[in-house]
């Protein structure tokens, strides 16, 4: 412990008006984008501050490889983690192992978005705390689409067409490594919200709807990853299979794709001073299925909790606060354009002025589409595994996508027995 944090140590002992000794705490995070950077420097500060001390435990960019390595720890009672970042669609299957933070928060958790909460909410006990929230956009090349005189697409088909022309031009003219374009298809959470939206925007239903019942098996669906399929090798590298969010980036701010599927984070990165499209691009919602119908972006975000099993609980609550306040929160969107949960900083100057791109996705979270997480409670990860199983398969050309949706039902059926 260095002097500063010492006396930081003291001074808020002394202000409590008790001794209390300050925490050794951990903090286990996924490591998308810039995001243990920005940790790193916000956990400084609340050091220097508390006295307390922190480090981070660096997961991986899978969420749901994060997921299985957390599920084990939490079900062995594992001490050593104090803090977990947590994906939004994983409340309802580790409510039992975080610490209810309703009373802690009760001053602040009236700045954030109500939808967010009761996300976090699993019958009344509040799971995590907001950190940010996530819905993907298309990004597109600016630059590409005004020499082709082409506009954004507003449908997929008119994606892929697009992007094949440029593609082939653009090749033609000797830029050969050039794609027409990337998105997440590994499999993994990320291919079931990117599958989620082609279905949804298709009007092939949520996989498992609100009410529970299973409506993965239909014909709109099977056609939208049909549609998919044909993109894989074509306007899309064959290594497509095995991209997550990052890999993605990496084609996309290497200059090596027209279109890409992407979060928020990738903006602010795509702007920074080492990419090749700094300034180039730009973003727009994701295509609908056709003409008219509504695009669908997977509702995504990230929130954070505290183990029950940890022995530093105040301290762990005091950090995620701090995380999450509308001060942390308003770096994080400057600097790494990441979208606040709390209401009030879309309207913030600073936040504007820093990232113009906030009046175009507002809408887009707004309407942004939920995983079936509340639907299939507990075995709402089974669910996305067996769902983005069935869609890799597909993708990768073993069984038509009707066959592979049709056993889908099949397990999802009986993984639901009598009921979710
Ligand atoms: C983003 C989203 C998260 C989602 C993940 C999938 O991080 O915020 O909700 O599960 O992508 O890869």
């Amino acid at each position: 412990m260095n002097l500063n944090s010492l006396v930081a140590g003291l001074l808020v002992s002394a202000t409590l008006g008790a001794v209390v000794q300050a925490a050794d705490l951990k903090i286990a995070a996924g490591s998308t984008g810039s995001n243990f950077t920005f940790l790193r420097t916000q956990l400084d500060k609340f050091e220097a501050d508390t006295g307390n001390k922190v480090t981070i435990v660096q997961m991986t960019t899978s969420s749901s490889a994060n997921f299985s390595q957390y599920r084990l720890w939490l079900a062995a009672g594992n001490k050593d983690v104090d803090v977990y970042q947590t994906d939004v669609v994983w409340a309802p299957q580790l409510a039992d192992q975080f610490v209810d933070l309703t009373e802690a928060t009760k001053d602040v958790i009236g700045d954030h978005f109500p939808s967010i909460v009761a996300s976090q909410t699993v019958d009344g006990k509040l799971v995590a705390m907001p950190n940010y929230t996530d819905a993907p956009a298309l990004f597109y090349r600016k630059d590409l689409l005004e020499k082709y005189g082409k506009l954004p697409p507003k449908t997929w088909a008119e994606l892929g067409e697009t992007a094949k022309e440029i593609q082939d031009k653009e090749r033609a003219a000797g830029q050969k490594d050039l794609w027409g374009f990337v998105f997440q298809a590994s499999a993994y959470e990320g291919l079931t919200c990117n599958a989620l939206e082609w279905i949804a925007s298709a009007g092939g239903g949520h996989i498992v709807e609100a009410n529970g019942d299973i409506s993965i098996n239909n014909e709109k669906a099977a056609a939208a990853i049909e549609t998919v399929k044909g993109w894989v090798g074509t306007i899309a590298p064959q290594g497509v299979l095995a991209y997550k969010e990052e890999e993605a980036r990496g084609v996309w701010q290497t200059g090596n794709s027209v279109f890409m599927r992407n979060w928020p984070y990738a903006y602010a990165l795509g702007n920074g001073n080492d990419s090749a499209i700094k300034g180039k691009f730009g973003v727009t919602p994701l295509p609908a299925g056709e003409a008219g119908q509504d695009p669908a972006s997977t509702l995504g975000g990230w929130n954070l909790a505290v183990s029950k099993y940890s022995d530093n609980q105040e301290a762990a609550i005091q950090l995620v606060k701090f995380l999450a306040s509308k001060e942390t929160q308003k770096k994080r969107v400057v600097q790494l354009s990441s979208m606040p949960t709390i209401a009030a900083l879309y309207d913030d100057k600073d936040v504007a002025e820093a990232q113009p791109f906030m009046p175009t996705w507002k809408p887009i979270f707004e309407t942004a589409v939920p995983r079936p997480s509340a639907a299939a409670k507990v075995k709402y990860n089974e669910v996305s595994a067996k769902f983005w199983g069935a869609v890799h398969n597909t993708l990768s050309g073993n069984g038509t996508a009707a066959d592979n949706l049709e056993l889908l039902e099949v397990e999802l059926t009986d993984l639901k027995g009598n009921g979710w």
